[in-house]
């Protein structure tokens, strides 16, 4: 017992914020006998701080716990998470794919070799001529690295542009919240992330967009690098060209890269609804993904960006993986050699999505009579954004009693990375996926009603 509470004043600055799981664990030493105790200490890991730091519970940790036990539960409809749609279309041309794949041997040679550490070389080539031809970037396979999935790219370059430097402490700043849930945590240094509240624009039809403070937006020597997702999840915004200039001019001035996470954007997944440009250039990071497209299991992210950072990504990788997976590459590069990757995107991954979101907007609409329902305008993403104004409990509670009732979404305070206390605001939104069957979407969206006018 005494040194359990001797860990707890020990705890470096990281071990404090998991000071709740070490509370429990307390009680459970309270409540056990002399031989569960040792076992208990033992469970107790003399960790570094970089151990420390991800040893325990963070939001997210529990948000994931906690979603994963409500789908545990038969018959629970699931409009929380993150997946994407299981489109039938685009299964059957994987499948063939993946068919042809096999037939050629590649399949088999994309498992049973490495790749180098920046990844499958033909890939590289391919996309680099793909994007070339796309948006006329002047770039090469040098400009190009496979990694294991976006999330890991964002956690090497958010721990590589910020945290400590020499005497000073950089930060990841992100420039409008609500932001991806993905980014709270990924910081080696507990505090890593700056962020500023968007402005809302109310639009025509109970919609609303959000827009980058630039007014407020502190922009120090402190920051390290500058983070948007575009399309964003939660909200579905997608940033205007003109902001996009703006944070590239701000980026450039500051001497930081701008990092563009387009998981969801053009032209691969091709997920967004309205008409902008991509944005890259030598200061900008351009993060993309195959999870969205139908490919999460393949773990594979993209990252364009000057030839330095490419090369220090590689190095990176060698180290921390020897190699990216090299699946998902042989799959998307077969899909581009074949012309078959941009009409997957137009004519069945878009559409596809457009048209659930529409349903999903006519569907709460209808269900939902309240002046307080604001819909932030689907611009793209697979996500709405929902915001009851005025509604007499926060969205954690709402939540909860969704749950009970059957129904996951995820409430909006965890989609404020950076942002200390939740405000109002974001006490009042709850993100809602429309990945899932119509029927889902259906009777979710008569849970949500029904308990919402038990509320507002
Ligand atoms: C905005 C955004 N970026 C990145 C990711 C993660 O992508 P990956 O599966 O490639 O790690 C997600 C996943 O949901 C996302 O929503």
């Amino acid at each position: 017992m005494g040194s359990a509470c001797c860990h707890i004043r020990q705890m470096s600055q990281y071990g404090k914020k998991f000071y709740k799981t070490v509370a429990i664990t307390l009680n459970d030493v309270r409540n056990c006998s002399s031989d569960n105790l040792l076992l208990l200490q033992r469970k107790t890991m003399n960790l570094s701080d970089f151990g420390e730091r991800f040893r325990g519970y963070s939001g997210i940790t529990h948000l994931m716990d906690d979603l994963a036990e409500g789908l545990a539960q038969p018959g629970m409809i699931m409009l929380g998470g993150g997946n994407p749609a299981a489109i039938p279309e685009v299964i059957s041309v994987f499948e063939s794919v993946i068919d042809k794949l096999n037939k050629s041997g590649k399949l088999l040679g994309a498992l049973a070799n490495y790749d180098g550490p920046q990844g499958k070389t033909l890939f590289l080539e391919t996309l680099a001529e793909f994007f070339r031809q796309q948006y006329g970037w002047e770039i090469t396979r040098n400009n190009i690295a496979l990694t294991h999935g976006s999330q890991s790219s964002f956690y090497i370059l958010f721990n590589s542009f910020a945290g400590k430097s020499g005497a000073s402490e950089k930060r990841v700043l992100i420039p409008l919240v609500p932001e991806y849930i993905g980014y709270c945590d990924v910081g080696v240094e507990e505090g890593m992330i700056t962020s500023q509240e968007a402005r809302i624009q109310h639009l025509e039809d109970d919609f609303f967009k959000y827009q980058v403070d630039f007014d407020n937006l502190q922009v120090d020597k402190s920051v390290g690098l500058i983070c948007v997702s575009r399309p964003t999840n939660p909200s579905g915004n997608v940033l205007t060209d003109d902001e996009c200039r703006q944070l590239d001019h701000i980026a450039i001035k500051q001497d930081v890269p701008l990092l563009i996470d387009n998981a969801y954007g053009t032209p691969f997944p091709n997920i967004i609804f309205n008409q902008v440009n991509p944005f890259w250039n030598e200061n900008c990071i351009v993060c993309m993904s195959l999870s969205k497209l139908g490919l999460p299991g393949s773990r594979t992210g993209i990252v364009i960006a000057n030839e330095d950072v490419i090369r220090f990504f590689s190095n990176m990788t060698a180290i921390t993986s020897l190699a990216p997976a090299g699946l998902g590459a042989e799959i998307v590069n077969q899909l581009i050699t074949d012309n078959a990757l941009l009409p997957l995107c137009h004519d069945l991954i878009q559409p596809f999505y457009k048209r659930r979101c529409e349903q999903a907007v006519g569907l709460l609409r209808d269900a939902i009579s309240s002046p307080g329902l604001h819909i932030h305008k689907p611009e793209g993403s697979i996500f709405l954004w929902l915001w009851f104004d005025g509604l007499k409990i926060t969205t954690s509670e709402l939540y909860q009693r969704l749950k009970q009732k059957g129904l996951l979404v995820v409430p909006g305070k965890y989609f404020f990375p950076g942002q200390t206390n939740a405000s109002d605001h974001a006490e009042s939104c709850i993100r809602m996926s429309y990945a899932q069957s119509e029927q889902d979407l259906t009777r979710g969206i008569e849970i949500l009603a029904e308990e919402l006018s038990a509320c507002w």
